[in-house]
């Protein structure tokens, strides 16, 4: 075995560090480490050592997401987006252990969603409604945080002189010249000024207009509060994976853009043969996750119809529906809508309509975005991912190449849309749908198309790249697309690899 893992690390052009080739050698599975670790890898280290399998195989052990609580800089099943190399291929011991999806009857139950369920009007009273409603889940939520007992409304607090805790809702974020930063916080009885210090822990924080979080402080005599702390509703339990205890697979896609001229045709081709091929990673694909975009869409945006080779939109739908047709049956797709969909740009927005579903097989489950979905048991919150937009525009150093920054932002913040009044439309329903109430297993994205997979206290974070090239928007701001990877993960485990098409 010394010699075969030898071998096996110098095929790689790399070396095993002496105490690494003893530990592994304890190991029941001395290979799963070091082939966990090379998938993990953007650049092979010169040598590999006891640290670094180490942490690797404590990762496996703990279905690679449990780790998260130590925050290790390098995740096992972590591909973030830049590295997504085009040879990267799933691991020999993911794919060691598929097992055949068709064994596996369909259990699929959706959680949580707003179609059939809208009641806005979009009055003066349902924004008011709407906000209130953030407002008191996500307080809720923070009261619940040991720090924030006894938090006390802001009109209280105000008053105080002592060390104060209370909730507010941003209502504006600035830097002072000296680097502090000044948070305007609000709740329904007042607002108060906050001010993070720049060498307070909470300074190299980011936050946004119209999120919510809790703060520990003091009030000064001119009626500033001095923050010790803030508190965001973040996941504050870390938990392992819900494993299903069988290693069937959920693979991710989105922004499938068919109908624009730059759809990648051979690429979707490629992804349909290779999905009913005998490949036995293949045949571990039990679900299918459509995270919108599905199709281009009219009239999205100035001048698309040059950009269009079918300019009609049921005509794109039906065209979907054809290519998603040779799918295998023992694949069920789940699929929401995204901002060029044929559904009210407001989110939430609800499931693709009756004409359009009936475009398609009758297996296919459509549901809105954002979505709670449950399948084998495991909660996938499935979100287009609009709301990025808005991260990018409003926090310095996000990007579209980083769209798993964002979206961790979302899960500490508990919210998929924090920011009110930038790109993304949001419908003010009586119940905010895009509240992270309840902390799913699986968290997925589309819309920016990168790709990247990765974890998050124990929640698996996926984006779900595109089948679309680079298009003539995107290349006037330089954004450079990540087509045609699928994320695929395991529901035992929450393993997570990306292969290239
Ligand atoms: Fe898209
Ligand atoms: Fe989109």
């Amino acid at each position: 075995m010394r010699e075969q893992l030898l071998a096996f690390v110098s095929r790689r052009g790399t070396l095993l560090e002496p105490a690494a080739v003893e530990y592994l050698l304890s190991q029941q599975d001395p290979m799963g480490p070091l082939d966990r670790f090379f998938a993990s890898c953007a650049e092979l280290p010169l040598m590999v050592t006891l640290q670094d399998v180490v942490r690797t195989a404590d990762l496996g052990r703990t279905a690679a997401l449990r780790a998260q609580v130590n925050a290790a800089p390098a995740v096992a099943l972590r591909v973030p987006a830049a590295v997504a190399a085009p040879s990267r291929e799933a691991s020999a011991s993911f794919r060691r252990q598929s097992e055949s999806a068709s064994d596996h009857a369909p259990d699929v139950r959706i959680l949580r969603d707003i179609t059939g369920r809208s009641t806005c009007e979009g009055t003066l009273e349902d924004f008011t409604r709407y906000f209130r409603n953030r407002f008191q889940t996500l307080s809720r939520m923070l009261r619940n945080r040991r720090e924030l007992g006894g938090a006390q409304e802001i009109s209280k607090a105000r008053r105080s002189t002592r060390e104060v805790r209370f909730i507010g809702m941003v209502s504006d974020v600035r830097d002072t010249k000296n680097g502090h930063r000044i948070l305007e916080l609000e709740d329904e009885t007042d607002r108060i000024s906050v001010l993070v210090l720049a060498d307070s822990s909470s300074a190299s924080e980011t936050f946004v207009n119209d999120e919510v979080v809790g703060i520990v402080g003091k009030v000064n005599d001119r009626g500033l509060v001095i923050a010790e702390s803030v508190v965001r509703p973040d996941i504050p339990v870390v938990r392992p994976f819900r494993g299903i205890g069988e290693h069937i697979r959920a693979a991710f896609i989105s922004d499938v853009h068919v109908g624009s001229t730059t759809f990648l045709d051979e690429k979707w081709s490629k992804l349909t043969t290779w999905m009913s091929s005998d490949d036995e990673l293949a045949r571990s694909l039990r679900y299918l996750v459509v995270s919108g975009d599905v199709v281009d869409g009219i009239g999205v945006y100035p001048r698309q119809d040059e950009e269009l080779a079918i300019d009609d939109i049921y005509g794109q739908y039906e065209a979907l529906a054809k290519m998603m047709a040779p799918l295998p049956d023992h694949l069920t797709v789940i699929m929401i809508p995204g901002n060029h969909d044929a559904v009210r740009p407001a989110e939430p927005q609800p499931a693709l309509p009756q004409p359009i579903r009936k475009l398609f097989d009758s297996n296919l489950i459509f549901a809105g975005n954002p979505s709670l979905v449950s399948l084998h048991g495991v909660k996938v919150l499935a979100y287009h991912g609009r709301s990025m937009d808005d991260f990018v525009s409003a926090i310095p150093g996000m990007n579209y190449h980083r769209p798993l920054d964002a979206m961790r932002e979302m899960l500490k913040m508990r919210h998929l849309a924090p920011i009110y009044g930038g790109k993304t439309p949001i419908a003010p329903e009586a119940e905010d749908h895009l509240n992270v109430d309840e902390v799913p297993d699986i968290f997925a994205t589309g819309h920016v198309h990168s790709v990247g997979v990765d974890a998050y206290r124990g929640v698996v974070l996926v984006n779900s790249s595109t089948w679309q090239a680079q298009t003539p928007y995107q290349k006037m701001r330089n954004i450079e697309p990540l087509p045609a990877r699928l994320p695929i993960v395991d529901l035992g485990t929450g393993a997570a690899v990306i292969k290239e098409f």
